[in-house]
C-alpha cells in the first residue's frame, strides 16, 4: 500500500471535518431559506387575495366591453386611467345623479371634480415603483398622497380601507410590486367646475 503523504491526510481530515461541520449549517440556513420563501409566498398569495376581493380592479383596471358586458381588461391590470383615453366634459349632474363614471370605470366625476384611477403597477415613473412600504400604508391610512400630499378623491375607499390590518397594507402592496409593470401616466384629477350649492 502506498504511503499518503502526512499533508494530504490531514487535508483530507480537516476537509472532512470542514464539510461535516459546515453541512448541518448549510442544511439550517437552506431551512431558514425555504420557510422565508414560504411565508413570502403565503404574504403574496394573501395580497393576491386581498386585492381581488377588495375590487381594486374594479375602478384600477380599465373596463372593456366583453362578449358577457363589460369586464376589467387583465391585461392592463391596475394600471389606472388609460392616458390615451381622453375624455370629453363630463355631463352636468341632473337631480340625485351626481356622480358619473367613464365606460372604462377608471374616471369618475363628482361634486369633488374629476378623479382618475392611479396606475398601482410597479412601473417606476408612473406607476407606485419609487413607493415604499411606508408610503402606501401611509396613504391609505390618512387618505393623503403618500400620507402628505394632497387628499385622495372619491370614489376610492379611504374610509373603508384604513381600516385594513398593518398586515394586509404590507400583502397588498407586496402583491402590487410583483405584477407586471405597465407605463400609462394617468392624469391629474380636475376641480369641480363650480361650488356644489348648500341647501
Ligand atoms: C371605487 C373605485 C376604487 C376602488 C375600488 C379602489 N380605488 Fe384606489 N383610487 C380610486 C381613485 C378614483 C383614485 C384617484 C383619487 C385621486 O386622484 O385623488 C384612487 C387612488 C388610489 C391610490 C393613490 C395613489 C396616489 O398616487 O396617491 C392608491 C394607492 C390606491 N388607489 C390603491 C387602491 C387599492 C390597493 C385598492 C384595492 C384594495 C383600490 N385602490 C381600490 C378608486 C378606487
Amino acid at each position: 500500500m502506498k504511503r499518503i503523504p502526512f499533508e494530504y491526510a490531514v487535508l483530507a481530515i480537516s476537509v472532512g471535518v470542514t464539510f461535516a461541520v459546515a453541512t448541518p449549517a448549510r442544511a439550517q440556513t437552506s431551512a431558514a431559506d425555504s420557510k422565508r420563501n414560504e411565508t413570502s409566498a403565503e404574504k403574496l398569495a394573501r395580497g393576491k387575495y386581498l386585492v381581488t376581493v377588495a375590487g381594486c380592479n374594479d375602478c384600477h383596471t380599465p373596463w372593456v366591453m366583453g362578449p358577457k358586458g363589460p369586464e376589467p381588461d387583465m391585461s392592463r391590470m391596475l394600471s389606472g386611467h388609460p392616458e390615451s383615453d381622453k375624455l370629453p366634459p363630463a355631463p352636468a349632474p341632473q337631480g340625485p345623479w351626481i356622480m358619473t363614471a367613464a365606460a372604462t370605470n377608471t374616471a369618475f366625476s363628482g361634486p369633488w371634480g374629476v378623479s382618475y384611477t392611479a396606475n398601482l403597477t410597479p412601473e417606476a415613473e408612473t406607476g407606485l415603483g419609487k413607493w415604499t412600504q411606508r408610503n402606501f400604508t401611509e396613504t391609505i391610512r390618512t387618505g393623503r398622497h403618500m400620507g402628505r400630499g394632497r387628499q385622495i378623491l372619491p370614489p376610492m375607499p379611504i374610509p373603508m380601507y384604513k381600516h385594513f390590518t398593518d398586515a394586509d397594507l404590507e400583502a397588498i402592496f407586496g402583491y402590487l410590486q410583483t405584477i407586471p409593470a405597465v407605463k400609462n401616466r394617468v392624469p391629474e384629477p380636475l376641480p369641480a367646475a363650480q361650488p356644489v350649492a348648500a341647501k
